[in-house]
């Protein structure tokens, strides 16, 4: 591949030492599960995104399953979300026994448009569940409003957004509770799976820490259905090298956006808006296309790496086929999925790759 659309090896090299003794080191200790990497872990990104508690788990699925199971969601409940995501999102709501009802997005800046979620809302809502997609935060200030006025649980999913922030709050400590993914794409992406759920709530973490052992805090006794969804001590210790990296990664990633704005690729496609307040990390880098399949055969025939995410959105997917959606109702959610790019995107991105992105455009036009 001449320009890939992501190569995170080179962050990672700088590193490979610092990994290599972080992983010996728990080999050597013999403690893989709960030993003290999770819990300095946990510590660690508590401080850092500035929440009370931090919970280690397996994945960012899970994190959602049990943000819900510990909030008691299931069979009845309605959960409001966005179409537009990854499968995740709704799929941990109705792997709960709920029903997930979805929301329009904003058609800028791709997150849940709040008009929408405000009329989706029925007797039966008992949670909005906001998406901070690809890096940029959702409209929470709205979202607030809205889950106040009505008395819902506001949780975020967090998966592709650890560093972001809205108004000087960090994506993971702006709603009831969130939820994170580690795997390895992600911008805090460890080397396999793992997930995280911060809350404020000393009684919801104390709840997930049970769920995520079976429902027991000794071991021993088990007061509820739980689950076996641990981060990984291995993990931990590798994750722990990476956070202190983060912010400077996601410089990278807001310096490699600025230069394509820079670079004039706002003649070709129209470029991921800012929300006001909102300090975005570009997860990924998503553009709108008037014909994406003639930038997409530009950018191919010049073999620079783009790929399509979410092209058919969930209220149209067979798995959701029987909540009644039809086409047409979600018009800005079905629109992003029909015109929505992304291009490379990563904390070393060369900027000679940017060059020839832009290059291969400025020839298919000519
Ligand atoms: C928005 C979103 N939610 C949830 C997840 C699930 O995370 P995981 O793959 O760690 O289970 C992901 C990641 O893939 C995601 O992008």
């Amino acid at each position: 591949m001449g320009v890939p659309l992501m190569d995170l090896r080179g962050q990672w090299a700088p590193l490979h030492d610092q990994i290599t003794a972080a992983v010996g080191e728990v080999i050597t200790s013999g403690v893989f599960i709960l030993g003290p990497n999770v819990k300095a872990f946990e510590a660690e990104t508590a401080a850092d995104l500035g929440v009370a508690h931090a919970v280690g788990v397996a994945n960012g699925t899970d994190a959602l399953l049990l943000a819900l199971r510990a909030h008691d969601i299931g069979a009845g409940d309605e959960v409001i979300c966005p179409a537009y995501t990854f499968y995740a999102t709704p799929e941990s709501i109705a792997a709960v026994g709920a029903t997930p009802v979805f929301a329009d997005i904003e058609p800028t800046t791709y997150q849940l448009d709040p008009a929408s979620v405000e009329a989706a809302i029925t007797d039966r809502t008992k949670a909005i569940m906001a998406v901070h997609l690809f890096g940029h935060p959702a409209p929470m200030k709205e979202l607030r409003a809205i889950a106040d006025a009505k008395g819902l649980l506001l949780i975020e999913d967090a998966a592709q957004s650890y560093g972001a922030s809205l108004d000087g709050v960090r994506c993971g400590a702006i709603g009831d509770i969130a939820t994170f993914s580690f795997f390895p794409t992600k911008n805090l992406g460890g080397f396999g799976d793992g997930g995280l759920v911060t809350t404020n709530d000393d009684a919801i973490a104390e709840r997930i820490r049970e769920l995520r052992f079976h429902g027991s805090k000794d071991k021993r006794t088990f007061t509820q259905v739980g689950m076996n969804s641990r981060l990984d001590e291995l993990q931990a210790a590798i994750l722990r090298v990476l956070l202190p990296e983060l912010a400077g990664w996601n410089d990278l990633r807001q310096a490699a956006a600025a230069r394509y704005a820079d670079l004039g690729l706002d003649r070709f496609v129209e470029l991921p808006g800012t929300a006001p307040g909102a300090d975005p990390i570009y997860h990924l880098y998503v553009v709108r296309c008037q014909d994406r399949d003639a930038i997409q055969g530009a950018l191919k025939a010049a073999d620079v790496g783009c790929v399509v995410y979410y092209d058919t959105p969930h209220h149209l997917q067979p798995v959701f086929a029987d909540l009644g959606y039809e086409e047409g109702s979600l018009p800005e959610t079905e629109r992003a999925s029909r015109e929505c790019l992304a291009l490379p995107m990563y904390p070393t991105l060369p900027e000679a790759d940017q060059h020839a992105l832009i290059a291969a455009l400025e020839a298919a036009s000519a």
